[in-house]
């Protein structure tokens, strides 16, 4: 993990911007894509073809030819700005390097971390993904979304969001679904609100990008069964 970060920094860190905490811990993040871990996992997500949406919205694997439309849409520097894994601007280099970290870690683990989230013409136009943040074995884990800016404010996100919940919570054992929005960002924050989650707090000095501390919002949302403020009782 902290040889990758590395490797990345020494690539690209000294002259654009990459994405890196400036602890480099590796561990949960917003979209902190590079983690992966030994584990026993039978009881985890096994590759999966395709969730369906609605309006021929689909979730489906990553695929190498992804990475034109990787390019096209996030190289914009707001995704930069409210994530800690897209680096900017972003290269044709950047969308290699995820996917081969999403085909590695699917040929390692056998396991589906990351979805491409399509149109109906079948274009990639955002990702959804689990980050496995508290280890492959937890019950719990952090996830991580983007939408190509041209999608914006249609109440996509909202709708892959709850598919993407209830998809995990019925076919896999995680019991608690955690996301941290950096302060600011309000359309993430509306969109986890309309998709179920409840906001815990405000974790202070969550992350120290570019020498900056920053503070990000909480949010959670528990498997029905599992107990209070759960997707069942919205
Ligand atoms: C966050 C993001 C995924 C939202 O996707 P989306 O498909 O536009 O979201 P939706 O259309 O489902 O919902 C957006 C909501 O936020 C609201 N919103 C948009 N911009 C807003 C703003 N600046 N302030 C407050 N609310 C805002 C919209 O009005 C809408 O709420 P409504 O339905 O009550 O009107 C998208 O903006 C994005 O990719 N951002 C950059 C990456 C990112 O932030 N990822 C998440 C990191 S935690």
């Amino acid at each position: 993990m902290r040889s990758k970060l590395k490797a990345l920094f020494l690539r690209h860190g000294w002259r654009r911007r990459q994405p890196l905490l400036d602890d480099a811990r590796g561990d949960a993040g917003i979209g902190t894509l590079f983690r992966t871990q030994g584990i026993g996992d039978s009881h985890l997500l096994r590759l999966s073809n395709c969730i369906d949406v609605v309006d021929g919205i689909q979730l489906t694997k990553v695929t190498r030819s992804d990475a034109p439309s990787l390019v096209k849409h996030l190289n914009d520097i707001e995704f930069y700005d409210n994530t800690c894994s897209i680096p900017h601007p972003y290269t044709t280099s950047d969308a290699t390097i995820f996917i081969n970290s999403v085909l590695d870690f699917e040929k390692e683990h056998g396991l589906q971390r990351d979805w491409a989230i399509r149109n109906p013409e079948g274009e990639q136009i955002g990702g959804i993904g689990l980050l496995y943040s508290h280890g492959m074995k937890s019950h719990r884990s952090e996830i991580g979304y983007w939408l190509a800016k041209t999608c914006w404010n249609q109440g996509i996100m909202t709708s892959v969001l709850m598919r993407f919940v209830e998809h995990i919570f019925s076919m896999t054992h995680f019991s608690r679904l955690e996301a941290q929005v950096f302060k600011g960002n309000d359309a993430s924050c509306r969109v986890l609100e309309k998709a179920g989650f409840h906001r815990e707090g405000l974790i202070r000095h969550a992350y120290l990008k570019e020498g900056k501390y920053l503070d990000t919002h909480l949010y959670a949302v528990l498997k029905p069964s599992s107990g209070r403020n759960s997707v069942s009782s919205l």
